[in-house]
């Protein structure tokens, strides 16, 4: 499919702006011309620095104050519009000439910060940041003009300066928006795998030298990657937390300690040893922590669980008298697992596929089989979505990814539905949900399915149980039928 006219040419513009290395000059002019007076300055000018980074407020300050002109202004060129189509009042001036000039003090204000912000990039996101930076001023300087304008009572003037600044601030605000979702500038850069859940050894604590980081690294199954810890003796206590700095993810094992934080080696932003907090900027975001302890000799982590995050270990599930079944109660219990049901129905639903594949194109079994295929797998999106996944949610971490599946795969069911069988688009649609299918089918059997066998053998043959009962009323009963079939027809624009 081709790109949309308009990102295309946004894009190749911003792509340009990217590629002019002439803004570096006066890019590393302006940033000296301000770090100077603020080196000179010293700690009043960091805590000045951490207050517009938004240090304190733990995200960057600057998003949040772009708010202000961008209301302020829109106002102001809202109330002018209705001024030209006649709806006009004295009231009505004043509240565009109140609202320009409260916008242009949020103007200064988010400039300040997003000027911080900026001085701790480089290369393309410096060059976009500059023209980030000139668009928006030129928007500031215009309704300045426009305020003086109105004031010397030239409103006509007046209006046209600040509807070409309300301009600019659109191309401002695309700009700002390339910086932070493509370039990812401002959003957190740690690794924040929950991994090591279970105390894990990584290193013999004598290797560990005072305020010496030291890199470690555990494993990530789900990702299949490694994470970076960084550990640092520090007073006679052993400190870990994520190597790589939620800044820009610079390397916090090669940095150094300075009053009790570890300083990051880029950007100079520092995390409190005990909580990961940062202290210093321009970092605003904490950095995942571990929790330590020395067993014979060698250090062992554990990554300390963050909110929503908690995924609880196999010792975690077998205190717990709400997540496993008594054993003699599993004993009681006889029926297949919840993993056995659903692996059943998916080996079903696979079986419909290539069913729908082997039928000649122009047989209207075809179209019958399709709707048994999408019946299927709403049913069994639904029997997941109510009894399997909340009782693996907290003990898998796939359940969310899970559920953005089941929404993408009853998306492609949809589009299928509306097509000819016999047509070629109808083929190559049944392949793309065929692929999804498998690709969704087979991560829920490798890893969700393996993971939920923490739950024990008894609470897997009650939800085994209760996802067979559902399956069954989903299936029998006339009312859901009728329903099921009027969505399916309804689908298919019949
Ligand atoms: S990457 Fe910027 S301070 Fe660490
Ligand atoms: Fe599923
Ligand atoms: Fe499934």
């Amino acid at each position: 499919m081709r790109r949309p006219g308009f990102a295309r040419i946004a894009n190749a513009l911003i792509g340009r702006v990217e590629k002019a290395s002439s803004l570096d000059r006066p890019g590393y002019a302006a940033d000296t011309a301000i770090a100077r007076p603020a080196q000179i300055a010293g700690s009043p000018a960091e805590k000045v620095g951490n207050a517009l980074h938004g240090t304190w407020y733990g995200h960057p300050l600057h998003p949040m104050l772009v708010t202000l002109p961008i209301g302020a202004w829109t106002l102001a060129f809202g109330l002018d519009l209705l001024a030209m189509l006649g709806v006009r009042s004295r009231g009505m001036e004043r509240g565009a000439d109140m609202a320009l000039k409260a916008g242009a003090a949020g103007a200064v204000a988010a400039a300040a910060a997003g000027m911080a912000d900026w001085q701790h990039t480089n290369g393309r996101d410096r060059r976009i940041g500059t023209a980030h930076a000139l668009v928006n001023s030129t928007a500031l300087g215009l309704n300045l003009l426009s305020i003086a304008l109105r004031g010397g009572g030239d409103i006509r003037r007046g209006r046209l300066a600040s509807a070409a600044g309300w301009a600019c601030l659109f191309v401002g605000g695309y700009l700002g928006g390339h910086m932070v979702y493509r370039r990812q500038i401002g959003v957190d850069h740690a690794d924040r795998s929950p991994e090591p859940r279970d105390f894990q050894a990584v290193l013999p604590v004598m290797e560990l030298e005072e305020d010496r980081p030291r890199r470690v690294e555990v494993w990530d199954e789900n990702t299949r990657q490694k994470i970076g810890v960084v550990l640092v003796r520090h007073q006679g206590r052993v400190h870990a937390m994520g190597a790589r700095c939620s800044h820009m993810g610079g390397p916090l094992d090669q940095g150094w300690v300075l009053k009790g934080a570890l300083v990051c080696p880029w950007h100079g932003s520092s995390y409190d040893l005990k909580s990961g907090w940062p202290t210093s900027g321009p970092s605003t975001c904490p950095q995942p922590r571990y929790e330590v302890r020395v067993t014979k000799g060698m250090v062992e982590i554990r990554r300390e669980q963050e909110p929503g995050d908690e995924v609880v270990t196999a010792a975690d599930a077998a205190r717990q008298p709400s997540m496993a079944l008594q054993p003699e109660a599993a004993v009681s219990l006889g029926g297949r697992k919840a993993d056995e049901v659903l692996f059943e129905h998916h080996e079903l639903i696979r079986r419909l596929f290539e069913a729908i594949k082997k039928t000649p194109r122009d047989d209207p079994q075809r179209r019958d089989l399709m709707r048994i295929l999408a019946s299927e797998l709403e049913i069994h999106e639904y029997i997941e979505d109510h009894i399997f996944y909340p009782a693996v949610q907290p003990i898998s971490e796939d359940v969310p990814i899970a559920h953005s599946e089941h929404r993408q795969l009853s998306d492609l069911l949809a589009m299928t539905l509306k097509l000819n069988t016999a047509s070629p688009e109808f083929e190559e649609h049944l392949q793309a949900l065929h692929a999804a299918m498998d690709h969704h089918a087979g991560s829920e059997e490798r890893s969700m399915f393996r993971e939920a066998q923490r739950l024990g053998d008894a609470r897997l043959r009650t939800l085994g149980q209760a996802l067979e009962s559902m399956l069954e009323e989903q299936r029998t009963s006339r009312a859901r039928r009728m329903f099921r079939d009027l969505k399916i027809r309804l689908l298919e624009g019949v």
